[in-house]
């Protein structure tokens, strides 16, 4: 260690500041095997990357139900309309039903930030502001969404969030932003290469005195490594830290009280890429650091952060554990949904209000498969492409999710997107499917159309035949089910699929689809769902079996069967049926 100024020379944390940059060498000197620092390094930062410990902001415990602006009005959005449409959900009835979200997709935003860098609505299509939407449409008893991209610009090439995530999330969270949806679109994956590094050091905030660790005086684990270069003043540098193979290690980093430090991480220059690095503090904080392609006269340079570190003694590891797409993916997304949990606990702890959480909606499109990590990171993930409205979409995107089902449950979704019902050339008889596939998923529900159909003089138009579809409490009560198990998919032969999916209380969902482009004859024996064994569906010698859409019900020994019209389905509520 060259210097140690951070204290007064000669006081007892710089004393243990020596101490441990010494002890470093020492336990090299003594050996210590790299396999075992490698089983450690390794454990400890696994602890982030893979936890199995799910998002768990205590929201989606059933898929979120609301309206999004996107499937039918894609740009053409303002305040005058999405207001409208707020209260066309409160006065359908729709609100009641279970709709409660009321989402802001692509084109709200300016093309400008404000002046302190914060994303804005457009000046004159959202000219009251955000804020006074939110507080519009949480009159109604309901919640806003908005929209951005884990990009440089969202998909209409308007400001988005990679690099302000933090900036980003605390104006969502201060707007009272209640929802996020965080689409992919002009994403720069994180890179897998890492800076070698000369130095870490630290200083407290405001002060020039630095605490300085030469990296070579680190632990190394995996390919780390330590090379020469004479032009750095220490003469030496680690290398190795790329795609997750390697880690510096300082164990002991002594600070006198809580609080915020700078650290300063002393890099070599050179090689035309753009570097990142994690730091995690004391096994529990973790810090990233993009460093751009770097060339200049000198070969030293210096990044800084802000750390928080706890008095006494602190540790720190030095990584880059990105080694694909994939990674970054996942890293990108946790990094939003961590920042989106700390800022609305911010708001509320500074405002002394209630804590207005927000789900957080993964939107990648299932690219990098969203369902394998997406429980961790968020309340939902898009498994699929962009829905259209028409019925070839609908059963692309089905074929995809249905096989998804093992990854769902409360707290976090597949996301086979947003509903076409009542949209494009779908028919009556589809969108009964469409919806009702969606239910059999869990599927979030957020409808897709022009909800204002369903008011006539401000009352709910119980008549109208898509109203009838959307508002269809045995179907919502089906996708609802605070079970929250997806269907599986128990037979096919291509044209008739028939799904089945365990509802509380011992009940069973069973819906059959019919691809076909004539209506088919359908049936199956319930004794034969009765025996698989994670139904939790007893056999029993009666059955009570309800019809979902006729409301029509019968009691059978065994089978179901029904006529299936061609592109529909039929769905029954089954139960063990306990009268004579
Ligand atoms: C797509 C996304 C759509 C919509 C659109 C907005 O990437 O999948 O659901 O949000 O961007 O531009």
């Amino acid at each position: 260690m060259k210097k140690a100024k951070l204290f007064a020379a000669g006081s007892a944390a710089a004393a243990a500041a020596a101490a441990t940059a010494s002890a470093a060498v020492f336990i090299k000197k003594k050996g210590i095997c790299v396999p075992c620092l490698l089983r450690r390094g390794t454990a400890a930062v696994q602890m982030r990357a893979s936890t199995g410990k799910k998002y768990d902001n205590g929201l989606a415990l059933t898929p979120p139900m609301g309206w999004s602006c996107w499937n039918l009005f894609q740009h053409r959005v303002n305040e005058k309309l999405i207001y409208e449409m707020a209260v066309a959900l409160k006065e359908s009835g729709l609100a009641d039903a279970g709709y409660q979200y009321v989402n802001l997709d692509d084109c709200w935003q300016s093309s400008m930030r404000d002046r302190d860098g914060r994303l804005t609505g457009d000046l004159s299509r959202f000219p009251s502001g955000i804020p006074d939407l939110v507080q519009k449409v949480n009159a109604l008893g309901l919640k806003l969404g908005i929209y951005s991209s884990n990009g440089t610009l969202t998909c209409e090439d308007l400001p988005a969030s990679l690099g302000n995530e933090a900036l980003d999330a605390e104006t969502f969270a201060q707007w009272g932003v209640e929802y996020l949806k965080y689409d992919f679109c002009h994403n720069i994956p994180l890179p897998t290469r890492a800076p070698d590094i000369d130095k870490i050091s630290i200083s407290a905030v405001g002060s020039s005195d630095e605490l300085v660790f030469e990296a070579e005086n680190g632990q190394l684990f995996g390919m780390a490594r330590i090379e020469k270069d004479d032009q750095l003043e220490s003469g030496k540098y680690v290398t190795g830290l790329c795609s997750g193979n390697g880690k510096l290690y300082f164990p002991d980093i002594p600070v006198p009280e809580d609080g915020e430090y700078v650290l300063t991480i002393g890099i070599r220059k050179g090689g035309d890429m753009e570097k990142y690095l994690e730091i995690k503090v004391n096994d529990t904080e973790v810090y990233d650091l993009l460093v751009p392609a770097t060339k200049g006269w000198t070969h030293e340079g210096r990044m800084q952060l802000r750390v928080f570190l706890k008095a006494g003694s602190n540790s720190m590891i030095l990584y880059n554990p990105i080694g694909s797409r994939y990674d970054s993916a996942i890293r990108q997304y946790t990094k939003m949904g961590e920042l989106l949990k700390r800022a609305s606990a911010k708001v509320a702890e500074e405002t002394g209000k209630p804590e207005k959480k927000i789900v957080f909606s993964i939107c990648e499109w299932g690219r990098n498969l969203p369902y394998k990590w997406g429980a961790e990171a968020g309340n939902l993930w898009r498994t699929t492409p962009d829905i259209q409205a028409n019925w070839a979409s609908i059963m692309g995107i089905y074929e995809i999710n249905v096989h998804l089902w093992k990854y769902a449950g409360p707290g976090g979704w597949n996301d086979p997107d947003m509903l076409e019902v009542g949209n494009g050339n779908l028919t009556l008889t589809e969108n009964v499917a469409h919806f009702s596939l969606w239910c059999m998923m869990a599927a979030p529900l957020l409808l897709g159309n022009d909800l204002r159909r369903f008011v006539v003089d401000g009352k709910a138009d119980t008549s109208n035949p898509v109203l009838k579809i959307l508002a269809n409490k045995d179907l919502i009560a089906i996708d609802q089910d605070p079970l929250g198990i997806p269907c599986r998919r128990v037979y096919t032969n291509g044209i008739i699929d028939v799904l089945a999916r365990p509802l509380k209380g011992n009940r069973l969902a069973v819906c059959f689809l019919n691809k076909a482009l004539n209506s088919m004859r359908v049936k199956i024996r319930l004794s034969e769902l009765a025996e698989k064994p994670d139904f939790a569906f007893p056999a029993a010698d009666k059955y009570f079996v309800r019809d979902a859409w006729s409301g029509e019900e019968t009691v059978t020994t065994d089978e179901i069967k029904g006529s299936v019209p061609s592109h529909g389905v039929r769905v029954y509520v089954v139960e063990q049926h306990h009268g004579e």
